[in-house]
């Protein structure tokens, strides 16, 4: 049945989980850069994910999502054989493939399962890929070894030093510019202050970077402007005109502030769904 959860892997338990949904309409269009829009509850908020992969054949698509507020947690309750509501997809411009040479992909916590797409996409196209990841600490490091498969090049960094090097994936990056002078493109998926830092490593090596944004989305076609961003000074949808920008172009100020306006509801309402266990928005 379409939308059925066939497999759900708890990741990091409470916190990070993938999901393989049959979605065959979904998986037959779905590239590298696309996301889904997804509903739990008939009265439940829409929730923008970056497609973490796909497999045509097998006519499934692939989310990995970070329990953050109730929506989330709604979804974390459904289990292997449970299906979702709504599944709206695939949406979003594809990421436009550089070829012919290194691509540097850096994924941050949650947001390497994003980048996971991205990155098998250039690597499809024959480009040499390069994938930079990083987490807080090693328990929190996702598809180390999904990246592993076909990316030549994995390194990793922890904030605490638990496994890898000890510090921020822009360590590792700027580290990496400065001894190859062959990179194409630097492609970065994750939390706002790391894409941010990475469009400012990237910076003086004149290399064109990409960042895929997360902002809040409500219809995902363009008609609400939700989801509107600055980038070059100019006011761009990120479902219909991204997800994925110049990040050299892009006003990190205001997303982050965009982002943030919304967090006293989310967290009143994440409270409450505790609290009650009721599955209607409030
Ligand atoms: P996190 O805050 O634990 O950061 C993960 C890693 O990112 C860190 O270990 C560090 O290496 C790097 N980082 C963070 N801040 C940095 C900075 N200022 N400078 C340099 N590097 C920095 O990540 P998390 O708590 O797992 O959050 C994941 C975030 O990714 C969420 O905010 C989520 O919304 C976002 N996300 C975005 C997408 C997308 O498509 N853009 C997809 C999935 C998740
Ligand atoms: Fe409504 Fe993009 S989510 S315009």
């Amino acid at each position: 049945m379409s939308n059925m959860i066939l497999k759900k892997e708890q990741l990091i338990p409470g916190q990070t989980s993938k999901l393989v949904i049959d979605a065959p309409h979904i998986a037959a269009k779905a590239e590298p850069g696309s996301f889904i829009i997804l509903r739990v509850c008939e009265h439940g908020e829409r929730i923008p994910l970056t497609i973490a992969d796909t497999d045509r054949e097998k006519g499934t698509i692939t989310i990995v999502y970070l329990v953050l507020g109730k929506s989330t947690a709604l979804l974390e309750e459904l289990n292997e054989g449970d299906s979702i509501l709504d599944l709206c997809g695939p949406l979003g411009r594809p990421t436009h493939i550089s070829s012919g040479g290194t691509v540097i992909c850096v994924g941050g916590g949650t947001g390497i399962a994003a980048m996971h797409h991205i990155a098998k996409g250039h690597h499809n196209a024959g480009n040499h890929v390069v994938a930079i990841i990083g987490a807080r600490n090693k328990e929190l490091l996702l598809f180390e070894n999904e990246l592993k498969a076909f990316a030549p090049e994995v390194l990793v960094s922890t904030d605490d030093g638990s496994y890898g090097h000890k510090g921020l994936v822009t360590d590792l990056l700027r580290r990496r510019l400065e001894q190859d002078n062959n990179v194409i493109e630097v492609v970065a998926v994750g939390p706002v202050p790391m894409m941010e830092a990475v469009a400012a490593t990237t910076r003086p090596f004149g290399v064109k970077t990409t960042v895929s944004l997360n902002s809040i989305m409500v219809d995902g076609i363009g008609m609400c402007g939700a989801c509107r961003v600055t980038v070059g000074n100019e006011t761009r949808f990120a479902c219909v005109d991204g997800p994925e920008f110049d990040g050299h172009q892009v006003d990190f100020a205001e997303l982050r502030q965009r982002l943030n306006a919304f967090r006293p509801l989310e967290r009143e309402s994440y409270d409450h769904h505790c609290r009650c266990k009721c599955h209607e928005s409030k």
